[in-house]
C-alpha cells in the first residue's frame, strides 16, 4: 500500500514514523507547504518527499493521511475524496461547521472513507472506562469532570490557523465523553480566560477554558482546559455513578501532587506532552486505518462523528461570547 501524508509539522512527523515502521505500507510519499520540512522528515525516516501536494495526488496513492494545519483539512478532504482516495485527517474537520459541512457533503458524495484522528478511542484509560459505564458497573452517572491541561502554549502562529481552544483541544474531551457514556450533550454553558500570555488574546482567543455540560440523561459534565499547566501534560477523565467511581489518566506519570501528608508521591517523570501520553493510541488508530482502508475493518470515527464533537465546540464558543446558556438545536448540522 501506498499513503501520501499531506503535513509534516508536530503530529506528521510523529504519524509518518509509525507509517514507515508499519510493514503493511510498502511505500510512503510525505509533503510539506515548506517543502524543505518535507525533505529532513523524509530523510530521517527514510520516506519519499513530493514538492507539492499535486504529486501526492499524481503519483497515485492508495490514501491520504492529513496532518496539515486544520485551516488547510477541508479542502484536502475535498480533493481526496473527488479523487476517490480513502483520508485519515487529524481533528478537527475544519475551522468552522460551514467548512466542516461541505467536506462531510465530499465524502458522502463520493462514498469513500473518511476516518478522525481523535486518538482516546485508543487509549486504554477510556476503553476501559467506557465498559465500566457500559456494563453498569458505575450505575447511574451522575457527574463526569473532563479536562485537558497543555504544558506550554503551541507556537503563536498555530492559533490563527487552530480554530480556538474549544475546537482545537476540548474537541478531544467532546468527544470522548459522547464515545465513553454513549449519550449526547444537549445544552452548554461555556466561559474562558485570556489573562495569560498575550499572543492569545491578540489572537482572540482563550489560554484558560470551562464548560458545564449536560447529557440527555442528566448527566452533569464539567470539562475544562488550559494551555499554561507548568506541571506537565494532564488528561484525565472522572466518572461518578451511583456505585462507583473511575479516573482515567490517573498513574505514576500524573502531574499533580498531594498535599496530604499520606498521600501518593508526585510523579517523577510526569507527562511532557501528548506526543508522549498517547503514543500508543496514535500508533493504534493509524494502525486501524490502514485496516480500514484494506476492507478489514469498520471505521472507527467517521466525519459524522467529528461533527457531533465539534458541534459541542460551537456551542461552547457561542456560550463563551455571548455569555449565556446555548441549547444544542441552536448549532446547525445536527
Ligand atoms: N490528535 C491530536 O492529539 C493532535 C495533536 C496535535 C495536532 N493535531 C492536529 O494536527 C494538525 C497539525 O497540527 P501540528 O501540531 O502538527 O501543527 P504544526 O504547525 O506543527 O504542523 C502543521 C504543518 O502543516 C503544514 N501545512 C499547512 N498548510 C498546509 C497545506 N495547505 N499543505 C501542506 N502542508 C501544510 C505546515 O507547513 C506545517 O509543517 C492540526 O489540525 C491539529 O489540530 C492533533
Amino acid at each position: 500500500m501506498r499513503i501520501g501524508l499531506i503535513g509534516t509539522g508536530r503530529i506528521g512527523t510523529f504519524h509518518a514514523a509509525v507509517l514507515e515502521r508499519y510493514r503493511e505500507v510498502g511505500s510512503l510519499v510525505v509533503t510539506d507547504a515548506d517543502p524543505e520540512r518535507a525533505v529532513a522528515l523524509a530523510d530521517r525516516i527514510g520516506a519519499t518527499a513530493a514538492p507539492t501536494v499535486d504529486e501526492i495526488f499524481s503519483w497515485g496513492v492508495d490514501a491520504v493521511v492529513i496532518t496539515a494545519a486544520t485551516s488547510a483539512h477541508g479542502e484536502l478532504i475535498g480533493r481526496a475524496a473527488r479523487a476517490g482516495l480513502p483520508v485519515f485527517c487529524e481533528k478537527p474537520i475544519a475551522l468552522d461547521l460551514p467548512g466542516t459541512l461541505t467536506a462531510l457533503a465530499e465524502v458522502e458524495r463520493a462514498g469513500t472513507v473518511l476516518q478522525l484522528g481523535f486518538q482516546r478511542r485508543f487509549d486504554a484509560g477510556y476503553t476501559a472506562a467506557r465498559e465500566a459505564v457500559r456494563s453498569g458497573r458505575l450505575g447511574r452517572l451522575h457527574t463526569v469532570r473532563a479536562m485537558t491541561s497543555d504544558p506550554a502554549p503551541p507556537p503563536a502562529a498555530y492559533l490563527p490557523l487552530s480554530g480556538g481552544l474549544y475546537r482545537d483541544c476540548l474537541v478531544h474531551d467532546f468527544d470522548i465523553l459522547r464515545w465513553v457514556t454513549g449519550r449526547e450533550v444537549t445544552e452548554v454553558y461555556a466561559t474562558g480566560s485570556d489573562a495569560g500570555p498575550a499572543m492569545f488574546r491578540e489572537a482572540g482567543d482563550v489560554d484558560t477554558a470551562a464548560a458545564v455540560l449536560t447529557l440527555d440523561d442528566g448527566t452533569l459534565v464539567t470539562a475544562t482546559a488550559t494551555r499554561c499547566n507548568g506541571a506537565g501534560y494532564d488528561v484525565r477523565m472522572e466518572l461518578s455513578g451511583e456505585l462507583d467511581t473511575v479516573v482515567v489518566g490517573l498513574d505514576d506519570r500524573t502531574p499533580v501532587a498531594s498535599t496530604e501528608p499520606k498521600g501518593p508521591p508526585a510523579a517523577s517523570k510526569p507527562w511532557p506532552g501528548f506526543l508522549e501520553r498517547f503514543a500508543p493510541a496514535y500508533e493504534a488508530e493509524l494502525v486501524a486505518f490502514v485496516d480500514v482502508v484494506r476492507g478489514e475493518r469498520e471505521n472507527p470515527c467517521d466525519g459524522r462523528e467529528a461533527l457531533h464533537a465539534l458541534r459541542i465546540a460551537e456551542a461552547c464558543e457561542l456560550s463563551r461570547r455571548e455569555r449565556r446558556l446555548v441549547r444544542m438545536e441552536e448549532i446547525p448540522g445536527g
